[in-house]
C-alpha cells in the first residue's frame, strides 16, 4: 500500500509517498481503507521534530492522526464492525493515517456521521476529540457558564465553540479579524479580534479559558477567570503560582482517543448542531503542500487530505 513516511525530522520534503507492506489486523483491531485523513498541527510538529514524544529511534513514521474510510478486514476478537462499513477514528501514536490501509482498535472505531461523506467525517476526530476533553473532561463546563476559547477559529476553536453553545454555554473568543463573521455563525456570542482589542478589555469573570494559544495569551488570561475558575492548554502547563495566586486551577492535557466520547460527538453532529468547517482539501500525491498550508497560512476550521476511494 501508499503510505506518507518520514525517515528523518526536517521541512516538509522529508515526507516521502512510499509503498510499505499493508498491516494485518489482530485480535481486536480492525484494518481500514482509508478515505479520507486530516492534516492536524501534530502532523507537522512530528514531521519538523518538534513532537517531543516523537524521538529519532521511532523513525520511519506514517505520519496522521485521524481518518474515515471502510472497514477492510476484522482481527478475530473484533465482531462490531463487518467490512464494508463506513467508519471513522482518531488513531493512536503506533498507527498514521496518511496511508491507503490503517489498523484501528476496534474500541476507537466510530460509525461515520450519517449526513457527513468521507472527507467531512475525516475533519472531525482528532480536532474534535480535543475540544470535547478540553470543555468536558478538563475543564468541567456547565450550561450556564461563560468560556473564553484563545484561537477560535483553527482546527479545535471551531469545534469548541459549536460544543459550548450546544452545552449551554456563553462563549467568548479571540480570533483573526477575517475570522470574525466566520466564529459570529458557529454561534460565538462575543468574537474579539485579537489583531486589535485586548480581551481583558472585553471579558471578566470567565469560568473556563480554553487555551490553544500559549504564550503570553495565557499568561494575561488570569486576569479574565473567575476564582474557582481554570485554564485548560492544549499547549502547556499554565503556572501553578499564577493559579494559586487567582483561586483558580491550571492544567494541560494530551487529547486520546475515546471511541464512546467520538460517538457523542457524532450524535451531536447527527443532530444537525455541529458541523465541520474545512478550508481546503489536498489529494494524497499533496501532502507536502496540506502541511505547508496549515503550518504557514491563514485556516479557518480544517484541512483535508483525499486518498483515491
Ligand atoms: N494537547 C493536545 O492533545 C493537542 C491536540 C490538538 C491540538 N493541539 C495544539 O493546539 C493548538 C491548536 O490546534 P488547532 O488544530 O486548532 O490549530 P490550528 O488549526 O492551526 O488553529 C490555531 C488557531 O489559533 C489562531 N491564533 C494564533 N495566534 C492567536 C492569538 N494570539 N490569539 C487568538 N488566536 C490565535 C490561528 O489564527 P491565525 O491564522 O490568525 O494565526 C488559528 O485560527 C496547536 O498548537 C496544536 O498543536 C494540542
Amino acid at each position: 500500500m501508499k503510505a506518507a513516511v518520514i525517515h528523518s525530522f526536517g521541512p516538509p520534503e522529508v515526507i516521502r509517498t512510499e509503498e510499505v507492506a499493508t498491516p494485518v489486523p489482530k485480535n481486536d483491531e480492525v484494518l481500514v481503507k482509508v478515505h479520507a485523513a486530516s492534516v492536524n498541527p501534530v502532523d507537522y510538529k512530528t514531521r519538523s521534530g518538534h513532537y517531543p514524544s516523537v524521538k529519532q529511534d521511532q523513525l520511519p513514521l506514517t505520519l496522521g492522526r485521524d481518518i474515515a474510510g471502510t472497514v477492510q478486514q476484522c482481527g478475530s476478537a473484533a465482531r462490531k464492525f463487518k467490512p464494508g462499513d463506513s467508519v471513522y477514528a482518531m488513531l493512536d501514536r503506533e498507527h498514521g493515517g496518511y496511508a491507503e490501509y490503517v489498523i484501528v482498535k476496534e474500541r476507537d472505531l466510530v460509525s461515520k456521521p450519517r449526513h457527513l461523506d468521507y472527507t467531512e467525517a475525516a475533519a472531525v476526530p482528532l480536532a474534535a476529540m480535543t475540544a470535547w476533553q478540553g470543555l468536558f473532561d478538563h475543564g468541567g463546563l456547565r450550561a450556564g457558564q461563560r468560556v473564553l476559547i484563545h484561537g477560535g477559529a483553527g482546527g479545535v476553536g471551531h469545534f469548541a465553540i459549536q460544543f459550548a453553545k450546544a452545552r449551554g454555554a456563553t462563549v467568548a473568543t479571540t480570533v483573526a479579524t477575517s475570522d470574525i463573521e466566520f466564529v459570529r455563525e458557529l454561534g460565538a456570542d462575543l468574537p474579539i479580534d485579537y489583531k486589535t482589542q485586548r480581551f481583558e478589555d472585553a471579558v471578566h469573570d470567565v469560568d473556563l479559558v480554553f487555551d490553544l494559544v500559549d504564550g503570553e495569551t495565557q499568561d494575561r488570561s488570569w486576569a479574565v477567570l473567575k476564582r474557582g475558575g481554570a485554564i485548560v492548554s492544549t499547549l502547556s502547563t499554565p503556572s501553578q503560582d499564577k493559579a494559586r495566586d487567582h483561586g483558580a486551577r491550571g492544567e494541560h492535557y494530551m487529547a486520546q482517543p475515546d471511541g464512546a466520547e467520538l460517538r457523542d460527538i457524532t450524535a451531536l453532529i447527527d443532530a444537525g448542531k455541529v458541523m465541520p468547517h474545512i478550508q481546503a482539501v489536498f489529494p494524497f500525491n499533496e501532502v507536502r503542500q496540506a502541511q505547508q498550508q496549515l503550518e504557514h497560512s491563514h485556516v479557518q476550521g480544517k484541512i483535508v487530505l483525499e486518498l483515491e476511494s
